[in-house]
């Protein structure tokens, strides 16, 4: 090779901008916060996103570690500027832009959430980012916006008819480097629904991914709607539970925004929140803030609970028994602790026994276990607030059809 071409190629590489990456520290444990869609899907407006932000801090929501106010699909115009191709806020719904909204949050302590969608329209069928990516990434850094929801609707042939099909991993590393060069750290929530396997791939692209279909208020049920589906709480958590691997510090399976407080039985409330917390996943509530009970809000803010979720292992829960009337899932904690969540799934009422001894625990893709004849521990009923003895001893408990108990243990010093 002569020196000329040599040169050119050195130059070329040193002239190259760095791989782009995700932004790093955002997301160590899982994100928390409140997302439009399960209450109001498209019929979102400022007046709402206010009142939301005032109340997480009055009802003490902030304090118990809830800090993104996600804005869903809805938000904008049916069509982008056709001088500027920005998109537009909705002038009904948001009359005086974004900007004062993302201000007036960010004003409240709080960070700011967002939707638009890999494809060329949202699942709503307003304008989707595909071919604006860079684009709208500088326009959300402008507003401040701390998170964006990235959705899949009309991608491809199989999603909204179209003569091609988008390539997953390539659509969400596309806008992953978007936002990184429009240089305000972005929480990156991939919404795929699991169908190209997104933990395996994309880790180093976003902070969390949707692991299923749209949740659906309801204890066991699949709602079909030709062509796709939405599930209730336990399809969604039964789902994929040869994932947990790749869930952790900085990348999250996402089971998707809650339907804590929109008319599940309290039971199936407690059941359903617990369990996010067990398995690590993001907590966004999905209710009517304005109109939430006092129960709901005790629920929601049950600090013990949170604590399971925002554990620093971020280790995800597996479910340990199956054929007991009830299913125990575990989930191990730092410094040597433990999680446990005994849940009746029968129509009736359940005594639950249980001889610590007759099981040791092994969680063998994290390389943890307890050996009950050797260890003991201090047990801790976090959703009703009371020690309940040590392993020494039976755990003895009464649960109704469809709830849940869930039991921290300490190592006895
Ligand atoms: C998809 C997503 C939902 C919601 C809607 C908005 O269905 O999975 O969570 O964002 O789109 O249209």
């Amino acid at each position: 090779m002569t020196l000329r071409p040599l040169l050119t190629l050195l130059l070329g590489a040193l002239l190259l901008p760095a791989a782009a990456q995700k932004f790093d520290g955002l997301a160590l444990t899982p994100p928390m916060g409140w997302n439009s869609w399960n209450t109001f899907a498209c019929d979102i407006d400022e007046t709402t996103v206010k009142e939301t932000a005032d109340l997480f801090v009055k009802l003490g929501l902030k304090e118990a570690g809830y800090q993104y106010i996600v804005v869903d699909d809805g938000w904008m115009e049916m069509r982008r500027d056709p001088e500027t191709l920005r998109l537009v806020p909705c002038h009904k719904k948001f009359p005086h832009g974004m900007k004062p909204v993302v201000d007036y949050v960010h004003g409240q302590g709080l960070r700011f959430g967002i939707y638009n969608c890999a494809g060329v329209l949202t699942c709503g069928g307003y304008p989707g980012t595909r071919g604006y990516e860079f684009l709208d990434a500088k326009q959300y850094a402008e507003w401040g916006v701390d998170f964006l929801k990235y959705d899949w609707c009309s991608t491809g042939s199989g999603n909204g008819g179209l003569p091609y099909q988008q390539e997953a991993r390539a659509s969400y590393t596309l806008m992953r480097d978007a936002l990184r060069q429009a240089g305000r750290p972005v929480l990156f929530n991939i919404c795929e629904w699991g169908d190209n396997q997104p933990w395996l791939w994309a880790k180093d692209v976003g902070h969390s991914w949707r692991i299923s279909g749209d949740i659906a208020c309801c204890w066991d049920c699949e709602l079909s709607y030709g062509g796709w589906s939405s599930f209730g709480i336990w399809p969604i958590i039964r789902m994929r539970q040869g994932i947990r691997q790749y869930s952790g510090p900085g990348h999250w399976n996402d089971f998707d925004m809650m339907e804590v407080g929109n008319g599940l039985s309290p039971a199936e409330d407690r059941t359903h929140f617990a369990m996010w917390c067990m398995l690590a996943s993001p907590l966004f509530l999905g209710n009517d803030i304005r109109k939430m009970s006092q129960e709901t809000l005790k629920l929601v803010t049950n600090k013990e609970l949170i604590a399971i979720d925002q554990d620093p292992l971020g280790i995800q829960a597996f479910r340990f028994i199956n054929d007991a009337g009830y299913e125990l899932w575990v989930k191990p904690l730092d410094k040597g602790q433990w999680a446990l969540a005994f849940v009746n799934m029968g129509e009736g009422t359940l005594d639950i026994d249980y001889d610590w001894r007759r099981f040791n625990i092994k969680d063998g893709t994290f390389g943890r276990s307890v050996d009950f004849h050797k260890e003991a521990f201090d047990v801790r009923d976090c959703v009703n607030h009371n020690d309940a003895d040590d392993t020494g001893k039976n755990f003895k408990h009464t649960l109704q059809k469809h709830d849940i108990v869930v039991l921290r243990l300490t190592p006895k010093r």
